[in-house]
């Protein structure tokens, strides 16, 4: 399969999404990896993760980048040689990048219901809003606010921000695809844009960094 979708969010943004259905063989075929990351590849146990790692290039390759242009700092966290921030996902059998000139983190998740069961782990005050007796919408809803944090925390990346203390999502309906988030952590506030889609029983989130 190829680009599952691409959203052209605004000029400087590009949101990505890859629906991976080649064999590892097809995906490796088809992608130019630096000598860290062949090694990185090989050394991943499983076939999903080797398999949404080199979808990852092919969407990369879909942007005008290719691995050559991106590198991790010791976090984990990937950056591109250019001025541009970039943000990577994958899930099961899809992947996705963000690609912009502001600060963003994207996350994409299967909505599954043994989420209910760790909301309590990384919900605080949205539980105000939440209707755990509308357990389908319930299930999206702590999918989106999962996606939300990942995304937050993917931007901000720091030892010791906790989901459920430091980072609060405000109301949203689901049709919304959109809300607000803030962080509070180390005495310093910050606002975020969100934006989700639902593909198939997938949440794809990605959040912005607010300029003041
Ligand atoms: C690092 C983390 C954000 C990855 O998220 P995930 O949902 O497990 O996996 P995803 O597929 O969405 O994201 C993985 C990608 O995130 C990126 N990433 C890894 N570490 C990162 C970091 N510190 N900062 C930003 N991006 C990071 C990488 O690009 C990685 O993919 P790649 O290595 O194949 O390129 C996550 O594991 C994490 O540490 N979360 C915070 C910890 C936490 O508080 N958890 C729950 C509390 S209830």
């Amino acid at each position: 399969m190829p680009l599952y979708t691409s959203i052209n969010f605004s000029p400087t943004t590009q949101i990505l999404v890859w629906e991976i259905t080649e064999t590892f063989d097809d995906l490796f075929g088809q992608v130019l990896l630096n000598d860290i990351n062949m090694i990185r590849v090989k050394n991943m146990k499983s076939d999903l993760h080797q398999r949404g790692f080199l979808s990852v290039r092919k969407l990369l390759q879909e942007a005008g980048y290719n691995d050559f242009d991106l590198y991790y700092d010791e976090s984990g966290k990937p950056h591109l040689n250019d001025e541009n921030f970039i943000s990577i996902t994958h899930s099961f059998h899809f992947s996705a990048i963000i690609i912009s000139e502001q600060k963003a983190g994207i996350d994409i998740e299967m909505q599954r219901e043994k989420i209910i069961r760790i909301a309590d782990k990384f919900v605080d005050s949205e539980f105000h809003f939440l209707k755990p007796e509308k357990t389908q919408e319930y299930i999206r809803k702590l999918t989106v606010i999962w996606g939300v944090k990942e995304s937050i925390f993917k931007i901000r990346n720091e030892k010791g921000i906790s989901f459920k203390d430091h980072i609060q999502v405000n109301t949203f309906k689901i049709d919304d695809k959109k809300t607000t988030a803030v962080l509070e952590f180390e005495n310093v506030k910050q606002q975020f844009s969100i934006y989700f889609e639902e593909i198939e029983n997938f949440t794809l989130v990605y959040a912005f960094e607010k300029q003041l």
